[in-house]
C-alpha cells in the first residue's frame, strides 16, 4: 500500500470548511486505500503564541473532530506530533540541509511574519516548513493530502529529500502533493478573492464546523456575491458565486455544470438557501459526534497513545537510518 501522511493545526479549536473539504475529507477516503498517518501538529501551533490550557483543549478537540469526520484508528495511525520526538530530531538535520534563502521564499512564512511583525516573528515560525519536511520524510510518505496553500511546503520537502539522498545515499521517498482541483482552495464567504483562513478571515467569512448550524446557515445566506443575477461559474469575474457553486457541487456530489443548469433563471437567494441546507445537514451530525467524543477525554487520550506507539515504530527506524547516514555514532 502506498503511504500518505498529513497534519492539521489544533489552533482555533474548531476546524473550518476549508480544512475539511481541502484536506480532512480526503484523509478519510485515503485511509481505505493507503497506509495512512495523520497527526495533530501541536509543535507547529506554538510558532504563534498559545495559551497552554487552550492548546491542550484544542488538541483534544482536533482529535474529536478527526474522529467525527470518519477517521478510524483501526484504519489509520492518528497521533499528536509532540508525542513523537523524532519529528524535532529529524527537523534539526533538515534545518542543516536547507538554505536560508530557500526558507525565506516560503510564502506562508512571508504572510504570517508580516502579520506578526518583526518583534513577534519567532525563529520557530521561520523554520516551521522544515519541521514539516521532517514530518513527511519520517514516514517515507508517497503522497501528502493537503490544500493548495501547502503545496510549496511539499515541494520544499521534495527538494530537501533529494539533496539528502544525493549527499548521503538514497534514504527518503520523494513525496507528491495530493491536491484535489475542486477543493484545493475554499474561499472566504465575505472576501471571495481570499482563501478561508483561521487567521485571516473575518468571523462572517468563515464556516466553523463546530458553530451552531443555525449560525452557519445565516453566514452562508449573507455570503458576498456580485451585482449581476446570473448563477454562472466564473472564478475571475464572479468569485463569490463560483465559490458557492463549487461548495454545493462538492457537498452534493453533483457537477458545477449540472448546478448551473438547474439554477437557470433562479436568483442567488435560491442557491444560498440550498447550500445553507446542504452544509447544515452535513455539519449538524458532525458537530454532535465531535462533541460526544470530546466528552470522553480518556478515550481520546487512549487513541493518541496507540497512535504514538505506531507512529514511533516507523519514525524511529527512519531517524536511526538518517542519523547513521549523516555520520552520527550510534549511542552504544
Ligand atoms: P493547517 O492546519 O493550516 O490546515 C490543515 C489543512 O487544511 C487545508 N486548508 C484548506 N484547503 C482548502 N481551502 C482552504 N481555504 C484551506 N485552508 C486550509 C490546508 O491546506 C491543510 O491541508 N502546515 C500545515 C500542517 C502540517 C502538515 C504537515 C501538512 C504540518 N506538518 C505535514 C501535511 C504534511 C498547516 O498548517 O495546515
Amino acid at each position: 500500500r502506498p503511504r500518505v501522511l498529513s497534519g492539521i493545526q489544533p489552533t482555533a479549536g474548531s476546524f473550518h470548511l476549508g480544512n475539511y473539504l481541502g484536506a480532512v475529507r480526503q484523509w478519510q477516503q485515503l485511509q481505505e486505500t493507503h497506509d495512512a498517518f495523520y497527526m495533530v501538529v501541536d509543535l507547529h501551533a506554538i510558532t504563534i503564541p498559545q495559551d497552554p490550557a487552550t492548546l491542550r483543549q484544542s488538541s483534544r478537540l482536533a482529535v474529536a473532530q478527526l474522529l467525527a469526520a470518519g477517521l478510524d484508528p483501526e484504519r489509520c495511525t492518528l497521533f499528536l506530533q509532540s508525542h513523537v520526538p523524532e519529528h524535532t530530531q529529524l527537523a534539526w538535520v533538515m534545518n542543516c540541509l536547507t538554505g536560508f534563502g530557500e526558507a525565506s521564499r516560503m510564502t506562508q512564512f512571508k504572510d504570517k511574519s508580516a502579520k506578526q511583525g518583526a518583534e513577534g516573528t519567532t525563529v520557530g515560525l521561520f523554520t516551521y516548513p522544515i519541521l514539516q519536511v521532517a514530518d513527511i520524510l519520517l514516514y517515507q510518505a508517497d503522497q501528502v493530502p493537503v490544500g493548495e496553500d501547502q503545496r510549496q511546503h511539499v515541494e520544499l520537502t521534495r527538494d530537501v529529500a533529494a539533496r539528502f539522498n544525493h549527499r548521503f545515499g538514497e534514504s527518503f521517498t520523494l513525496p507528491a502533493p495530493y491536491i484535489l482541483k475542486d477543493t484545493a482552495k475554499i474561499y472566504d464567504l465575505q472576501d471571495p478573492s481570499s482563501k478561508m483562513s483561521k487567521s485571516a478571515s473575518s468571523e462572517k467569512g468563515i464556516v466553523w464546523l463546530l458553530d451552531e448550524p443555525k449560525k452557519t446557515a445565516k453566514k452562508i445566506k449573507s455570503a458576498v456575491t456580485d451585482t449581476e443575477s446570473e448563477i454562472r461559474y466564473d472564478p475571475e469575474k464572479k468569485p463569490g458565486v463560483s465559490n458557492l457553486l463549487s461548495l454545493c457541487a462538492t457537498l452534493t456530489g453533483s457537477t458545477v455544470a449540472d448546478l448551473e443548469k438547474s439554477y437557470e433563471g433562479k436568483g442567488y437567494g435560491a442557491l444560498k438557501t440550498d447550500l445553507a441546507e446542504v452544509v447544515t445537514e452535513w455539519v449538524a451530525p458532525f458537530r454532535a459526534k465531535a462533541l460526544e467524543y470530546l466528552d470522553d477525554p480518556a478515550a481520546l487520550d487512549a487513541v493518541l497513545a496507540r497512535g504514538a506507539e505506531k507512529a514511533r515504530a516507523v519514525a524511529g527506524e527512519t531517524l536511526a537510518r538518517a542519523y547513521d547516514r549523516v555520520g552520527f555514532l550510534p549511542p552504544v
